[in-house]
């Protein structure tokens, strides 16, 4: 991928959420957790939409194929701003407690990003990180975490790619004191009209219609 490439609807998605929240009070440094290929990243860093950009994973040969990557883009094109590789573990990361920090959490499951913000969390106790996530499976067991403990739901949205659907959730950490809402244990944006949101919403609910117990019919 170049910085000129286009990315699938669920990257997009996030990128032009990211574009937003930056417009408005930007995070001088973005973490592209879990980054792999790196796609979303690379569109941050072209699209200069932060001061700093991180990219992460913890599998050292994808660090090093996407560092190969962004070195010609580096020397060629001088819109490609500060960036940093790491290898690790994403829940083992170190921030800086002065700046404001945004971290994506995208195409891992619910409960590997659980995993990561635990670790982030508890290391970081006075340090503001806030989150998007868009996890690839496995949502409730992160919608649940999120809700008993102190995060407030930002902004949430659904997407599709490949005829599959995707929760996007952009959440602050710490934020017992403020007056945000909490994270629920579904999506809120069940719009009526919205055949997306109707037929996720039937999706979500098929499982759990069938467990239900059927009624006993009373004998008259
Ligand atoms: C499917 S890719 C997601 C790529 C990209 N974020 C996206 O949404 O398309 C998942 C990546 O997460 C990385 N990963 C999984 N658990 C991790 C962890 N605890 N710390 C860092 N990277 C992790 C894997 O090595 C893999 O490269």
């Amino acid at each position: 991928m170049n910085p000129s490439s286009r990315l699938g609807p669920r990257l997009n998605t996030i990128l032009e959420f990211i574009t937003r929240v930056q417009q408005d009070k930007p995070y001088p440094c973005i973490w592209d957790c879990c980054c792999d290929h790196g796609y979303l990243g690379i569109k941050i860093l072209s699209e200069n939409l932060c001061e700093k950009l991180v990219f992460v994973d913890q599998l050292p040969h994808l660090i090093e194929q996407l560092s190969n990557r962004l070195t010609p883009f580096c020397t060629d094109n001088d819109k490609i701003g500060n960036y940093e590789l790491i290898t690790a573990d994403a829940g083992d990361l170190c921030f800086d407690a002065q700046q404001r920090h945004l971290v994506i959490l995208a195409g891992v499951g619910g409960e590997t990003s659980v995993e990561i913000v635990t670790g982030i969390e508890q290391n970081h106790p006075d340090v503001q990180v806030d989150y998007i996530f868009c996890p690839s499976a496995s949502h409730n067991a992160l919608r649940e975490y999120l809700a008993i403990n102190d995060f407030g739901l930002m902004f949430e949205t659904l997407t599709c790619e490949k005829q599959r659907y995707y929760e996007i959730m952009y959440v602050k950490g710490k934020s017992a004191k403020d007056e945000l809402p909490r994270v629920t244990l579904t999506c809120t944006l069940w719009e009526e009209d919205n055949e997306d949101h109707q037929r996720y919403l039937a999706k979500i609910n098929a499982p759990r219609a069938s467990k239900k117990p059927k009624r006993k019919r009373c004998k008259i």
